[in-house]
């Protein structure tokens, strides 16, 4: 019996799309083949072909610009798509692909917008295609180990949960850097990069959520912001420009080193993507200051905060429950522009680290050891891999393998609270995606 060779078709050919790449063409390439790669920046096609052949020592796949999307499909005749384009248009490959014949897999986000979340249900119920969400976060040890100790009991029946999450000056700065700042591309951080919260939450208490109230604002990028506390803003974009003393500046000229020259600013000719726009530049319609409270469908509250500007990284998240409290905290080193680092009050650098607390109701609290993992967002990525792409992936335990139910369960409370932000009202789920059904619990969902 001949072996199954599952062929894939990735659109969206950035940066993210080597971590479904590089696992196709070398860990699992026994039983699996890149076919075609599709984007809208030949440039960027061309700079993976090189890498294909260069350092994965694959051979180069046929690549096709954007409008030439459904001629891949017929030529290169992929059984699953991977969609890893900008936000906005997760959708339109989603439903393409799948009124082609073809299951997806699509990065978080799902899509940005409600319309969109309906159309893809639409298209899964019209075709009875498969379509996968790829939560990475749900897979790191740490965010593992919670969902464990809550699955077990281990503070009761839970009533409610409190999450802060901090982006830094270097890693939330760079979403203001490029198409991420602007909403009708990302759906803003409460979609964009939120999503991983509120399905790591989701997940954790397996519930849907019902309603959501929400206050957001730009309160530090722009510039606007900037006039305000007197910083001059003298360019547009960090490459080409005198940037001494700025501590916000990317330079993508080769000169910090990394990808970003020839992924990034040689390809800019083919489309005018530019990655390193002033952080205090105009147009920007995403929030960096963003408050949440979300009422689930099991009665269990959450409130929530993302702040983009801070000068640390990393989350809290505590969970209050009939038998106790399970605190637990992830601190992130700082990325994207290196030697940037952030400090802590001793003076060394922060590095990743992750610490998980238990208070029982009567008793001592206990810290719970963290399994150490090797990979991309702690340990996260290869785990996800194998789920995708090994022909026998090990059995799931954890409920972390997601589709497009608990995809829409993220991004609706994001969406949701999108609304709230400019009608200063509660927002109901049911109204926004009414195929989420009537499911309490998050495992309910596929
Ligand atoms: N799970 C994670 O941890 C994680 C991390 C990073 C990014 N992501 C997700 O991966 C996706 C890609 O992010 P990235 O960091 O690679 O961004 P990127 O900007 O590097 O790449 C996006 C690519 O999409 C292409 N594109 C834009 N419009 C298109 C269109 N209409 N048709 C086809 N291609 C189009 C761009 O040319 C670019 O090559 C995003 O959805 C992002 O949310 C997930």
């Amino acid at each position: 019996m001949s072996k199954k060779i599952t062929r894939y078709a990735v659109v969206g050919a950035g940066g993210r799309v080597v971590n479904f790449i590089d696992p196709i063409v070398s860990r699992f390439s026994a039983n699996n083949e890149l076919v075609g790669m599709c984007d809208t920046n030949q440039g960027r096609l061309d700079w993976h072909n090189k890498r294909l052949v260069n350092e994965l020592k694959y051979h180069a796949v046929p690549t096709y610009l954007a409008g030439d999307f459904d001629r891949m499909i017929k030529e290169t005749k992929p059984d699953v798509v991977i969609v890893t384009t900008v936000d906005a248009y997760h959708h339109e490959y989603i439903i393409r692909a799948m009124k082609l014949g073809c299951d997806a897999i699509t990065e978080k986000p799902m899509t940005i917008d409600d319309k969109k979340c309906r159309a893809i249900f639409d298209a899964i119920k019209a075709t009875g295609r498969r379509l996968r969400v790829t939560f990475n976060y749900r897979w790191a040890p740490g965010t593992t180990l919670v969902k464990q100790l809550l699955v077990k009991g281990t503070i009761g029946e839970i009533v409610s949960a409190d999450m802060e999450y901090m982006l830094n000056t270097s890693h939330g700065a760079d979403y203001f850097r490029r198409w991420h700042r602007e909403k009708e591309k990302s759906g803003g951080l409460m979609v964009h990069k939120s999503t991983h919260h509120f399905d790591l939450v989701n997940w954790w208490l397996d519930a849907v959520p019902q309603q959501v109230f929400g206050y957001g604002k730009l309160a530090f990028y722009g510039r606007e912001n900037a006039r305000k506390r007197g910083v001059k803003v003298k360019y547009d974009r960090y490459t080409g420009h005198d940037t001494k003393g700025d501590p916000f500046a990317l330079k993508i000229d080769g000169s910090q080193g990394g990808y970003m020259l020839d992924l990034y600013h040689k390809t800019e000719k083919y489309d005018g993507y530019i990655r390193d726009r002033n952080v205090f530049g105009d147009n920007i319609t995403a929030e960096d200051t963003m408050s949440v409270l979300v009422k689930y469908r099991t009665g269990v509250a959450l409130t929530y905060s993302l702040n983009a500007f801070l000068p640390r990284e990393g989350f809290h998240i505590a969970f209050n429950g009939t038998k106790g409290r399970l605190e637990y905290n992830e601190e992130h080193g700082s990325h994207v522009v290196e030697g940037k680092k952030a400090s802590s009050p001793e003076g060394h650098e922060l590095n990743w680290k992750s610490r998980c607390v238990v208070h029982p109701m009567f008793g001592k609290a206990y810290e719970v050891e963290i399994p150490k993992a090797e990979g991309g967002h702690g340990g996260s990525d290869p785990l996800l891999a194998e789920q995708i792409f090994s022909p026998r992936p090990p059995k799931e335990k954890w409920g972390r393998n997601a589709g497009q139910g608990q995809g829409a369960a993220s991004i609706l409370i994001g969406i949701a609270a999108n609304k709230s932000f400019v009608t200063n009202k509660p927002v109901d789920i049911a109204k926004l995606c009414p195929q989420l059904g009537k499911a309490k619990k998050l495992s309910d969902l596929v």
